[in-house]
């Protein structure tokens, strides 16, 4: 077992308990390290209004980026029913296209982890093919 994502699957599942999520029921955590080792934490945070919810990918990238930090070098996600991680999950949609606005050597990694620490590893070229970005405008 890689002990870096150990300790990062540990922090995602410590941190679940912050998510606000009363109407899906739904738990997600995530955990975003930025290439110069710093670590940011994320949860889905939803709302009665349904599509204010953040989800806890983008919840994390936009605490690191609000604090200065854009070089990501990888985000670890987790989630399911009522605090159980027994499936992988993927970061939605919209939350690619915020990691692909700041992915900019293409290297960043994507992990799926499930409780029981067995993980799975994809960059963002994998899961977002044929994105739009910054490129795009000019
Ligand atoms: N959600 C996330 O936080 N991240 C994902 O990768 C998938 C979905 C949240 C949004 C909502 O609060 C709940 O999960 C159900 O969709």
């Amino acid at each position: 077992m890689n002990q870096d994502i150990k300790k990062l699957i540990d922090i995602c599942t410590e941190n679940q308990r912050f998510s606000y999520a009363p109407y899906s029921q739904f738990i997600v955590s995530a955990v975003l390290e930025t290439k110069s080792g710093e670590i940011f934490t994320g949860v889905n945070i939803e709302n009665a209004a349904y599509t204010p919810t953040n989800c806890a990918e983008r919840t994390a990238i936009f605490k690191a980026v609000s604090e200065g930090y854009r070089d990501f070098k990888r985000i670890l996600v987790m989630g399911g029913p009522d605090f159980k991680c027994d499936e992988f999950i993927y970061p939605c949609g919209v939350c690619r296209q915020v990691m692909a606005e700041f992915d900019l050597s293409n290297d960043m990694e994507i992990i799926s982890a499930k409780s029981d620490y067995s993980y799975m590893i994809y960059s963002l070229g994998e899961l977002f093919p044929y994105g739009f970005g910054a490129e795009d405008l000019k």
